[in-house]
């Protein structure tokens, strides 16, 4: 399942998202390496490097033999990678009410407030769905991130607790909100 998951390339109306691949790095470095993306972000280090970008590249290539790695599909519009969305399978803790799959993404700046995260995670959940028996999948927000929230709802996620995260880029906890999208509620929604 994973490794089917690993390979996948998925088409939505705009996009195409395929998996990262060596010699990304450079699109990678260009979208990510900015303050107004990063702020809301939790793990990445700040300042980033074009290092950072090609060890993620990397580690990403890794995680069809590394459970624990999030598969990261790089986000394309007319073969330019614009963004990232990943995948990963979470064991239930303070951030994640239930054992599952959690997604995160980013998209680069230019490219915002045109719908193409809401299509792109449409794209990515429907074929977890698909190939997996999960019956939830979990994501979540700095409660300031009002873009992603929207992003989240509009696909059907819930909110279901706040906690605090600590920010890596910003060396700072805040207040976190974690939502769940059940398969039932995103079937409905996209029906
Ligand atoms: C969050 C992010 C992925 C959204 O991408 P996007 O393609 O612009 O998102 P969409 O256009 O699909 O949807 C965004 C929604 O939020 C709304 N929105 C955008 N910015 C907003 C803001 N500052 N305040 C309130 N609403 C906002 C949009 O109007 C849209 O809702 P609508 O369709 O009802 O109008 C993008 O802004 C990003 O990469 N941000 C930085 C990294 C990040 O936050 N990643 C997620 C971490 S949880």
């Amino acid at each position: 399942m994973r490794n089917e998951l690993a390979k996948s390339v998925i088409g939505t109306r705009r996009l195409v998202l395929r998996p990262l691949r060596e010699g990304d790095a450079p699109a990678v470095f260009a979208g990510f390496n900015d303050w107004e993306v990063m702020r809301f972000l939790s793990s990445p280090p700040w300042p980033y490097t074009l290092a950072d970008a090609e060890s993620a590249v990397r580690r990403s290539l890794d995680a069809t033999t590394n459970p624990d790695e999030e598969l990261r599909f790089a986000i394309t519009r007319k073969d330019a990678l614009i963004g990232i969305i990943g995948v990963r399978h979470r064991a239930a803790g303070e951030h994640q009410r239930a054992e599952g799959y959690n997604i995160g993404y980013w998209l680069g700046r230019d490219h915002w407030g045109q719908g193409l995260m809401t299509e792109a995670a449409r794209g990515l959940i429907a074929h977890t769905f698909a190939l997996t028996r999960a019956d939830a999948i979990y994501s979540g927000a700095f409660a300031e991130n009002t873009a992603s929230l929207n992003v989240q709802r509009k696909i059907g996620f819930v909110p279901y607790s706040e906690t605090v995260l600590y920010s890596r880029p910003r060396d700072a906890m805040l207040p976190h909100v974690n939502t769940a999208l059940a398969r039932e509620a995103f079937e409905k929604i996209a029906a």
